[in-house]
């Protein structure tokens, strides 16, 4: 069976656990923590990188920090993955599902009142509108803020993805380009919203190993032999970026093209997607050739709790077509040009 996506983790990061270990680390988040997040910011070109236990834990925390009234109003599209509005009914604010564009399935502008805060929600690492997003947003006193889960590696006019609104998400769950088993971060150049999170997921203490609580708070920490992992694989982070658009090329070489996404420099697949009205079939007819895939997720708004009769229909249409088709980084051409006759035999 060809895997649709499968993390890959090697000696290195096997040999870096083994010597923190035997040097008598203290394993919750420390210096190795430190080295991880230095990292990301270097990469991002972010000035604050905090890690926590998920990238929806991250999504919590960043809107918790934000300070908000509650029950204000925040924009979420409705084609995303649950933990996105789930993150925004945790943390006790009223989420408003806006349609995707039909370009770049990422937000559309339709927004029938002025909410407080936008979420963008990068889908397979595309920018879509973020930069006019930002615009609309600083026009209209609304915070923008950015669920890059999917987008590390891939960047939109010299920027990272998460670091053009006022702070930004990452995963680091199993399926994502480097992983931690599970984990996320928060990035920012904002120093007071980067202190609050520090406190806030440190139990709202200033410092470790002292109990005075001049803020509520909770235990987010990571910890650092999730970072021994963390750090051996954003060593191999250029390397997988290569490989993605390397595999990205091969499918396109053999007919499978991705939508929304040609026109962003920068862009790194994570999924490679496949639109197509026969998504059900073709799905089965994989499995039974042995290449497994995955459907898109369901729309927000067709989901129990969310449930609504929206008219939100660009986002129905597309979650409905796309099929997630082999994407590991240890994909070989062979396998590629296999898959693809399949598809479209
Ligand atoms: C868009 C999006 N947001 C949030 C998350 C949640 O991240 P995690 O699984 O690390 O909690 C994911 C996970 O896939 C995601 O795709």
């Amino acid at each position: 069976m060809i895997k649709q996506k499968i993390p890959i983790f090697g000696e290195e990061e096997a040999q870096s656990c083994y010597d923190y270990i035997k040097s008598g680390g203290f394993l919750t988040e420390f210096k190795k923590t430190q080295e991880f997040e230095k990292l990301i910011c270097e990469y991002t070109g972010s000035k604050h990188c905090i890690v926590t236990t998920s990238g929806t834990a991250a999504l919590y925390i960043l809107i918790k920090c934000l300070e908000l009234n509650s029950k204000s109003s925040i924009v979420v599209p409705n084609l995303t993955m649950i933990a996105t509005p789930n993150a925004v009914e945790a943390a006790g604010h009223t989420v408003i599902l806006c349609d995707v564009d039909h370009d770049s399935f990422t937000l559309d502008f339709d927004f029938k009142s002025k909410p407080d805060v936008i979420i963008h929600v990068s889908l397979n690492g595309r920018a879509g509108n973020i930069f006019k997003l930002k615009k609309y947003c600083e026009e209209n006193n609304i915070i923008l803020i950015e669920d890059a889960a999917q987008s590390l590696g891939s960047f939109v006019d010299g920027k990272h993805l998460g670091t053009i609104g006022k702070a930004g998400i990452i995963s680091f769950s199993p399926p994502k380009i480097i992983s931690t088993g599970q984990g996320g971060a928060i990035i920012t150049d904002d120093d007071d919203l980067a202190l609050k999170i520090r406190k806030f997921k440190d139990f709202g203490r200033e410092r470790g190993g002292h109990d005075i609580h001049d803020e509520f708070g909770l235990n987010f920490k990571f910890t650092d032999l999730q970072s021994c992992v963390g750090v051996e694989q954003m060593r191999k982070l250029d390397g997988r970026v290569e490989k993605m658009k390397q595999i990205h090329r091969w499918y396109k070489e053999y007919g499978i093209e991705i939508e929304g996404t040609s026109n962003q420099e920068g862009w790194t697949p994570w999924f490679i997607e496949y639109k197509t009205n026969k998504r059900d079939e073709l799905q089965k007819f994989l499995k039974e050739k042995n290449i497994e895939t995955r459907s898109c997720y369901p729309p927000i708004s067709s989901q129990k709790i969310y449930s609504s009769e929206s008219n939100l229909n660009i986002s129905k249409e597309i979650a409905n077509k796309i099929l997630w088709l082999p994407s590991s980084v240890n994909l070989t051409r062979e396998e590629v040009e296999m898959i693809s006759i399949q598809i479209l035999q």
